[in-house]
Formats: structure tokens, C-alpha cells, sequence
């Protein structure tokens, strides 16, 4: 083999060269103790000692140019693998994708928020069995069989004369015989009743109880505490009213108001035009209905209130009709997001 012709097979296979790795292998090949510029070398034995200085000479220069090929192809692709490393540089500190999950419903977050304010407060949160016992829903609230106040609950009743219950007052009896005063608890869980369903009216909805019992607890303790959670719920100091009412569980039986949270009091449509909202019934626990639970009424006195958890997140976001909160319709529950 001729010195232009290993030259010629080094082009030719270093031009197709992409991997540094593989230059090395090449440069073996041609370069290398057994490679082919040696092997050439080799010849030199069988020429006339007049052509060996020449032939070397040939065989040298064909070894740097060789090793000047190389040299440079390794920079060349040097130079490649650097700018794609930094074209496909990857930044570590980007947010990754948003993934698409769901999220809790607007009933569940209100719930937590607000059973946050109330254990600031001091209160611990309970749930509600959703099935109970007319004792636990009438009875033990001072609300014998046959008593005209049951009217004031349509409700359902499964064949066993068990109810799924029509208010979170049926909590009541099992806190005063399940707890010493002082007592402070909450209770926020599904209400059921037998009605039609309107705007402003649901079968399934939810309640807020609360129950307060220790010495010396009056109805300016209800108020404020009243006061102070509505403030927190819609972030800002908001006046507050009561009025007579009647529950057979609490005497004085009370309806508080709220100043409207949309027009600040100066009346609008929702508030038809009073500036003030009608927003739950409370009252002093009825001495019987201590006494049902175990709880002296000479010695402690309390308050309980019943919210409607619905009524309240609509009044926040402005929401029109109660029927959103079961829909399942995702336009609606989204916004919660
Ligand atoms: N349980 C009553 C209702 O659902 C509300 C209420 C609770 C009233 C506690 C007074 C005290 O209508």
C-alpha cells in the first residue's frame, strides 16, 4: 500500500467520525504500535537504500498530518457537544407543570376554614351521626312526641322510626352526658330535611352548632362569640342584632342578625332593603335540656346556636341559588379551586 492511499482511507473514515471515543479508536488504527503507518513503515526493508530516506520522510509527514486530522476533528466536536449541551440546558428551578387534580369542594374548605376559627376559639369540632334517634333529634331538646314544635321540621324517618336528623341540635344531649363544663364544642355536619326544594332551600344542607356550658355563661357571651366569628369569617368587624324568636330548647330563644355583608348595612335585594340579615337561631340552653344531659341548670348555665353553613358561603361569593353546592356541576365547583 502506498502513503496516499493510507491517507486516503484515514479521510475517508475520519470524515464519518461523530464520537470523540471513536477518534481514538482511529487514531490506533492508523497511529498505533501495530497500526497501518507503521505497517507502511515497514516497507522501507524492501527498497533500494537510496528511496528509504525519502520514504520515510513521506511516512513521517503522512504521521503528522494524521495526528493533526485528528487533533483538529477532536476540537471540532468538541465544539459541537458544547453548544447542544447548552441549546438542551435544562433549568432545574422551573415550576413544574401544573398537574390536573381535583381539589376539595367548597363545602369541605368552608367547613375547615371554619372549624379553624371556632378551635381558635377554644371550641373543639365535632361531626354529627347522620342518622340518630328521635330522642337524640326531639326528645332529649325538650321536644316531646306529638309537641306542635315538631312541625317546625319536616322530616324524614326510615321504618325503624330512626331519623336522618333535621339539625345538628341533635348533638345536644351526647356533648352535656360526654363532656364536664367547661363545655365548648361545634358541631358541623349534613342536615336532612322533607321539603321542596327552592333558591333558597335544600333537602341535604349543612349546619354549624355550637354549644357553650360552664358557671355564670350568659346571652352577652353569645353575642359576642357570634360577632367575633362572623367578623373573622368575612373579614371585617360586622354589627349584630338579636330578636325573640322560639326554639322549645332554648329560653330566651333568639334570632340573630347580621348587618348585610353585600350593601354594609345600607340595604339592597338581598337584604330587602333592611341593611340586616337573619342568619341563625340561638338562645340559652333550657334548663330541662341540661338536665337531660346531666348538667345541673343550678349550677351552669350556656348558649347554643345553629348556622346554616350554606346560607353563609352564599353570602360571601354572592352565590344565587343553594341548589349550586349538590349540583356536581364543575363550572360551579371550579371556582373553588
Ligand atoms: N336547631 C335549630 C334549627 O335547626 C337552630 C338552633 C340551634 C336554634 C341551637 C337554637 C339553638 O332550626
Amino acid at each position: 500500500m502506498k502513503v496516499a492511499e493510507v491517507w486516503q482511507q484515514f479521510e475517508k473514515k475520519l470524515s464519518g467520525q461523530k464520537e470523540l471515543k471513536d477518534l481514538e479508536v482511529l487514531r490506533i488504527e492508523f497511529l498505533g504500535r501495530k497500526g497501518k503507518v507503521n505497517q507502511l513503515l515497514q516497507k522501507i526493508t524492501q527498497l533500494s537504500p537510496e528511496k528509504r530516506r525519502e520514504f520515510g520522510q513521506e511516512v513521517n509527514q503522512l504521521k503528522r498530518r494524521i495526528e493533526a486530522a485528528i487533533e483538529r476533528k477532536k476540537q471540532e466536536l468538541r465544539t459541537d457537544l458544547e453548544n447542544n449541551l447548552s441549546k438542551e440546558k435544562l433549568d432545574v428551578t422551573l415550576p413544574g407543570q401544573e398537574p390536573n387534580l381535583g381539589h376539595l369542594h367548597p363545602i369541605t374548605q368552608m367547613k375547615w376554614e371554619i372549624a379553624d376559627i371556632f378551635q381558635r376559639m377554644g371550641f373543639e369540632v365535632l361531626e354529627p351521626l347522620e342518622v340518630n334517634s328521635d330522642y337524640a333529634n326531639f326528645e332529649a331538646l325538650n321536644i316531646p312526641p306529638d309537641h306542635p314544635a315538631r312541625d317546625m321540621w319536616d322530616t324524614f324517618w326510615t321504618r325503624e322510626g330512626h331519623l336522618p336528623i333535621t339539625h345538628t341540635s341533635s348533638m345536644q344531649n351526647w356533648i352535656y352526658r360526654n363532656r364536664k363544663p367547661p363545655i365548648r364544642a361545634v358541631v358541623i355536619g349534613r342536615c336532612f330535611r322533607n321539603e321542596a326544594t327552592d333558591a333558597g332551600h335544600e333537602h341535604t344542607f349543612h349546619q354549624i352548632e355550637g354549644v357553650y356550658v360552664d358557671r355564670g355563661i350568659t346571652v352577652a357571651h353569645l353575642i359576642e362569640t357570634m360577632r367575633v366569628f362572623f367578623s373573622e369569617f368575612y373579614g371585617r368587624e360586622l354589627k349584630t342584632k338579636v330578636r325573640p324568636s322560639y326554639f322549645p330548647f332554648v329560653e330566651p330563644g333568639l334570632e340573630l342578625a347580621i348587618e348585610c355583608v353585600l350593601c354594609r348595612g345600607k340595604g339592597c335585594s338581598v337584604c330587602k332593603q333592611s341593611g340586616w340579615l337573619e342568619i341563625l337561631g340561638c338562645g340559652q340552653i333550657h334548663p330541662s335540656v341540661l338536665k337531660e344531659g346531666g348538667i345541673d341548670p343550678k349550677k351552669h348555665t350556656g348558649f347554643a346556636w345553629g348556622i346554616g353553613l350554606e346560607r353563609i358561603i352564599m353570602l360571601r361569593y354572592g352565590i344565587e341559588d343553594i341548589r349550586h353546592f349538590h349540583s356536581g356541576d364543575l363550572r360551579f365547583i371550579r371556582k373553588f379551586k
